[in-house]
């Protein structure tokens, strides 16, 4: 099907206020969000798209899903309820460590929130997946009401499918949304553009379609006689913003703010506006910068989240489109084209107005990080295998799979130091749950050949004299990036330095709940078709 660029208007995904208000006070909430088989109209020209969905009801259920808007220090709670059939609208492979109900009545899905410091219980660990109506519940599976603390400094999060073995099937059918945390009290001096129509969520991802409106995903894997659908990267055409591909969005001449969350399977965006607007990236991940950054370019691995004002005052022109021309697999695959390099288009309207947003000078200050108080320095090796046909077979942390007991066991309230060591040819975004780290540099590997065949043999960085391999030239993190993130940009062939805290960052308070319950937390790659096949590791926290 052709689909015209530009002609859908960008929707506003609904909005669910995750705290109550009495008698003027804030109060905590309880919500009920479903997932829900229903279908979606992507685009003009395209029949309705078979999808799963989030929202308070099959109906009102959108793609993505409602935008969950909480208050710093007032709890939400959610139970998140399964709607969906027996039967997948996408081809999973049971060939890979894989969620299946022994029922075969119901697929399993779990939600965790991205970016969020909350308990284990309620973080949505692979295997605490459940069924329908809750009829089948995952070995990790601990409790139906997930509980959000909403403690932790203001910013942009996200909430996805994370079962085991199906992240990248049930995200790509349609289960994402954007949460965010407010914190009036901190942002309001800021400023900033604000309000429904001036402060808005792109959720943005890359879909294929068949002619009858269907998702494709190629149903037959790269490595066929190992895993029979298992594809290494999902890549698509089309480029869906807020659920319309390729929409428009009518402007007006002022500021607005953008929360640009990737939620791609495995596709970077490097976007830029054709007419040479700016970006003023105030905040990466779930944290604010210190000072806003300008930039021509923007660079977003998938599930990183950039929060950026962009003053239309400016615009030259009453067109701006919003393109990309980030190759993918990312950084050496193939070059965009027609179709994957263009993202939406702004139509600006002819005459200024009065503008109350601004961009202030100074953000908000987090401690930095402090690298001599940190009690432990680990290696994390990044591996893909490939078979004889030299295809990838799948890939790991550590050379482990997910299944072997945790080895990445720090202590609540400490930080450490993580060097992690990329020994493939692709870029990984590398995402640790409950942590917030900083980048510290990116070193890389001389004589990569020599090391990765020591690493191969032995999986023992320190033996495999890691510092003397680390030697080549280093990267300095970009300006914009060198604050709290929660999600990374693993360049391959480097060593990656981050400094990991365990802990706010606004606050000296521990955490308001037990890190150290079950089942845990997990770092991984959040390339989901690499995530699902499995460079993802559990994380246990200990006293
Ligand atoms: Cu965005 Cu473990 O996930
Ligand atoms: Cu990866």
């Amino acid at each position: 099907t052709h689909m015209e660029m530009f002609v859908d208007e960008l929707p506003d995904m609904p909005r669910i206020r995750g705290f109550d208000v009495v008698n003027g006070v804030p109060v905590s909430k309880s919500l009920k969000i479903g997932m829900f088989h229903k279908k979606w109209k992507f685009h003009r020209d395209l029949p309705l798209t078979p999808v799963f969905a989030f929202g308070t009801s099959k109906r009102t259920a959108t793609v993505p899903g409602p935008t969950i808007e909480a208050l710093h220090g007032i709890d939400t709670y959610v139970t998140w309820q399964n709607h969906l059939p027996s039967q997948h609208i996408l081809p999973w492979d049971p060939t890979i460590p894989t969620a299946i109900p022994s029922t075969k009545l119901g697929i399993p899905t779990v939600v965790h929130l991205h970016g969020g410091i909350d308990e284990p219980e309620s973080d949505g660990n692979a295997h605490s997946w459940f069924t329908a109506r809750f009829k089948e519940r995952g070995p990790a599976w601990t409790k139906k009401r997930y509980h959000y603390h909403n403690f932790q400094q203001p910013g942009n999060l996200w909430y996805h499918d994370h079962a085991m073995g199906l992240t990248r099937l049930n995200l790509l059918a349609g289960l994402i949304g954007a949460y965010i945390i407010r914190h009036p009290h901190v942002e309001a001096p800021l400023g900033l553009p604000n309000g429904d129509e001036f402060d808005r969520a792109l959720v943005i991802f890359d879909r294929a379609f068949r002619s009858n409106g269907s998702i494709y995903m190629n149903s037959t894997g790269n490595n066929p006689s190992i895993h029979p659908q298992w594809q290494p990267e999902y890549f698509g055409d089309a480029i869906i913003v807020n659920g319309k591909a390729w929409p428009h969005m009518i402007i007006r001449r002022r500021k607005y703010r953008f929360r640009i969350i990737n939620a791609s399977n495995a596709r970077f965006f490097r976007f830029y506006f054709t007419n040479g607007l700016e970006f003023f990236h105030i905040a990466s991940d779930s944290a604010y910068h210190e000072q806003p950054v300008k930039l021509r370019e923007l660079l977003l691995a998938p599930s990183e989240i950039a929060d950026v004002v962009v003053d239309f005052s400016k615009s030259n022109s009453d067109q701006a489109i919003l393109a990309n021309d980030a190759p993918y697999p990312y950084p050496s695959g193939d070059p965009v084209n027609e179709a994957n390099g263009k993202v939406m288009k702004f139509l600006v309207k002819k005459h200024r107005e009065v503008d109350t947003g601004r961009i202030p000078k100074e953000l908000i200050k987090y401690p930095s990080p402090d690298v001599s108080g940190s009690s432990v320095t680990r290696y994390i090796a990044m591996y893909e295998y490939t078979s004889a046909i030299d295809e990838p077979t799948h890939l790991f942390i550590n050379g482990k799979s997910y299944e072997e007991p945790a080895t990445e066991k720090p202590k609540v309230g400490t930080t450490e130091v993580w060097n992690v060591i990329n020994l493939t040819e692709d870029n990984h975004p590398l995402h640790i749950h409950l942590g917030l780290f900083v980048v510290l540099d990116q070193t890389k590997l001389v004589n990569l050949d020599e090391f990765k065949a020591c690493m191969l043999n032995t999986n023992d960085a320190i033996k495999c004299q890691v510092n003397k391999y680390a030697s080549g030239k280093k990267t300095k993190v970009p300006e914009h990036e060198q604050g709290w993130k929660n999600v990374y940009k693993m360049t391959p062939g480097y060593v990656t330095k981050i400094f990991v805290r365990f802990s706010y960052i606004h606050s000296n308070t521990s955490y308001r709940f037990d890190a150290t319950a079950e089942p845990g937390y997990v770092y991984h790659c959040h390339i989901l078709d690499h995530e699902d096949n499995v460079m993802m590791r559990p994380l246990k926290f200990v006293h």
